[in-house]
Order: C-alpha cells, then sequence, then structure tokens
C-alpha cells in the first residue's frame, strides 16, 4: 500500500504531539458517554492528539472538532480521516461551540454530552518557526493562529502606542518591566529602526529589563511573547465569550473538560466553573428559586496537574491545570461573566465559521 501526502501530514501530526493528560481527560469525560451514540465537541482539535484517543476509546462517539487554525483543521483532518463519518472538522473559533454543537446534536434542544477544551497554541504552531510564535526561532512577528486574517504581532509592535503596549504587556503577560519594554519598543520606532522579528524583540525584551532579572523566572522574552500572542488572537476574550456557550450546550449529565496553560486562562476558567457551581440566591433567601439554583457540579477540586510521570512524558504538561463540571440542571443560559477585563487588545473577530 503506498502513503499519500495525507498520511504523510498525518503521521506527522502524530509524532509532533503528545496530548497532555489524555488519560486523565478520557476518564473524566466517560460517564458523559454512556447514553447511546453520544456526541462531543473538541473546541482545539489542534493535530487531533485528543480527538483520536476519544473516538479510539468511545466506540460509539461522534466527534465533531473546531480549530481556528487551517494547517490544524487539514492535518487532524487526514490523521483522522479513518474514522469515517465519526469524525467531522469545523474552521471556526470556538465561541461558536454553541453552534456548531446545535448543528451536530441528536437532541432536539441542541445538546451534546461533552466538551472538551485544550486551550493556547499547538506545539505544531510553536515549533513551526515561521509562525512567529517562540523567542527560540528567528521569524517574522506574525503568531496569528489563523494567518488568513487579523492583524500580526508586527502590526501591534509597529502602531500600538507606548501606553497600549504597555497595557497588552502588563495584563495578558503579567510582565513587571511592562513599561520599559514598551518605551524601548517605541524608541527603537522613532529612531526609524523598528523591531521586525523574534530574533529583535527577544533581545529588546532582554536587554530592556535589569540584569538580576534577566537571571530569574525563566527566558526573559516569555512574557512579552505570551501577552502579544493572546492579543493578536483575542485569546480571552474568546474564552470568556465560549466558555458559558459551552456549558449551555451541555445536556444534564453532560462534561466540560478545560486544560489552562497560563494563569489568565486558568482563573477566567475557574471563575465561570464556580459560578455555575454556586447558588445565584442571596445568603438570606429562605428559599432558593430554581433558576438560582447551582447548574454545575464540580470534577475537579482546585486545578489538577500533571503528574512525574506525565512531565518525564510531556513536558509540555509542565504548566496544565485542568478543570472539569458536569452540568446538573438545563438552565436556558449560564450567565456570562459580568465584566469585560479583557476589553479589545487584538484580533476579536468573534465568530469565523466556515
Ligand atoms: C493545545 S492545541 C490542541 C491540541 C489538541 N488537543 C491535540 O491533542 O492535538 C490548541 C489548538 O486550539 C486552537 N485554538 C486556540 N484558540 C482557539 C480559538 N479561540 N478558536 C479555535 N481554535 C483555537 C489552536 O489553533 C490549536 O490548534
Amino acid at each position: 500500500m503506498s502513503n499519500t501526502p495525507a498520511d504523510g501530514q498525518a503521521a506527522a501530526a502524530a509524532d509532533h504531539h503528545t496530548p497532555v493528560l489524555l488519560g486523565r481527560c478520557l476518564e473524566l469525560l466517560a460517564p458523559a458517554f454512556t447514553v447511546p451514540e453520544p456526541v462531543m465537541i473538541d473546541c482545539t482539535l489542534g493535530m487531533g492528539g485528543h480527538a483520536e484517543g476519544a473516538l479510539e476509546r468511545f466506540p460509539q462517539l461522534t466527534l465533531v472538532g473546531i480549530d481556528r487554525d487551517p494547517q490544524a483543521i487539514a492535518l487532524a483532518s487526514a490523521r483522522l480521516a479513518r474514522f469515517g463519518h465519526r469524525f467531522r472538522a469545523v474552521r471556526a473559533t470556538y465561541d461558536a461551540v454553541d453552534a456548531i454543537a446545535a448543528e451536530a446534536s441528536r437532541r432536539p434542544d441542541g445538546t451534546v454530552d461533552a466538551v472538551l477544551m485544550d486551550l493556547g497554541v499547538s506545539s505544531l504552531q510553536l515549533d513551526d518557526a515561521d509562525r512567529g510564535f517562540s523567542y527560540a526561532h528567528p521569524a517574522p512577528l506574525d503568531m496569528r493562529m489563523d494567518q488568513s486574517a487579523g492583524r500580526t504581532a508586527q502590526d501591534i509592535v509597529d502602531t500600538a502606542d507606548e501606553q497600549e503596549l504597555t497595557r497588552i504587556l502588563r495584563d495578558y503577560g503579567e510582565e513587571r518591566f511592562a513599561a520599559r519594554i514598551a518605551a524601548a519598543i517605541v524608541r527603537r520606532r522613532s529612531a526609524g529602526s523598528p523591531v521586525t522579528s523574534t530574533a529583535e524583540l527577544s533581545e529588546l525584551v532582554r536587554a530592556s529589563i535589569p540584569a538580576a532579572a534577566r537571571r530569574r523566572g525563566g527566558h526573559p522574552a516569555k512574557r512579552t511573547f505570551q501577552a502579544l500572542r493572546i492579543a493578536v488572537n483575542g485569546e480571552l476574550q474568546l474564552l470568556e465569550r465560549a466558555l458559558p456557550r459551552a456549558l449551555n450546550s451541555l445536556r444534564v449529565g453532560g462534561r466540560l473538560v478545560v486544560e489552562s496553560y497560563q494563569s489568565l486562562e486558568d482563573r477566567i476558567v475557574k471563575r465561570v466553573l464556580a459560578a455555575g457551581a454556586t447558588s445565584g440566591a442571596p445568603a438570606d433567601l429562605p428559599v432558593v428559586p430554581d433558576d438560582l439554583q447551582p447548574y454545575l457540579e464540580l470534577l475537579t477540586h482546585g486545578a489538577q496537574k500533571a503528574d512525574a510521570a506525565e512531565l518525564e512524558a510531556n513536558p509540555r504538561s509542565a504548566s496544565v491545570r485542568l478543570r472539569a463540571a458536569v452540568r446538573t440542571r438545563p438552565v436556558g443560559q449560564a450567565p456570562a461573566p459580568n465584566h469585560d477585563a479583557y476589553a479589545p487588545a487584538g484580533n476579536t473577530r468573534g465568530r469565523n465559521c466556515r
């Protein structure tokens, strides 16, 4: 039997990536798949590692995988083609999860049995030097998960004023030296030699922070690259929008599992799940009306981390924080978090459902 280019791509995708906490995710999702012909939405298909694990372990499962990155869609589609009609890929941002779930649902109310979110960038994206996600590879400053649209990291570095750059680096990178780095970026622009590559940005960050700080907390450019990536892709705004929609897409007994890799994401997940697992009634109300009862039960108490065996097998699991919940009652709407702490900073195009 001869190998096609797609087979090669699929094999490369499989080689590239070990799904983080796969066994734990499947264990948490399993009770949702005891119904006939269960349906799951994987909001972050990536290279299809979690999706493949779920499709293999649950033979009745149908899975719809969402990703905004056309390269991920192509690779995962080739890898998962062997599952035939049990798998479908949708190129979209994951805040379209409710519409995609309604389309995939086997129930009149449009609900599904499980939603998985494995947030952030994939190792394929990080390792592709040309995409500019990594301070370790010299590349143009792109950082878009979907390279067909939206502003790049270069656009932000070229056009955001010093105040906006400081805000991005501080709010999305939790960078102590945000103001110094922003000032240095703007100085380079004013001098007619703007930063134009990952290597230049990385060096500028290193030179902008005090020598003592360079030796602490990992690579000095790590937080700046995280901040720009979050801004470019509107990551936190999309997550804020997507979580209530994902929860509202679950039947009673349906399960949500979320893996986060940095504290800003994990805080949003923690807050939304805690709100759903808490009564919305004032403490002194003698009888809590149905619509103020909690609608979630937490399956994880605190965030779960990778154990030593996982860390050894997969160093990228070092920062993972896993949270999961089960839907306990059908409410019309899980209220969206009522603050917009992450007001427009980047590409907030929202739905991009194709
Ligand atoms: C960590 S990877 C997922 C890896 C995947 N679980 C696997 O096992 O191969 C995250 C993926 O989610 C995608 N992604 C991130 N944010 C997204 C969003 N807002 N909407 C859709 N896809 C998104 C990225 O393009 C990336 O491919």
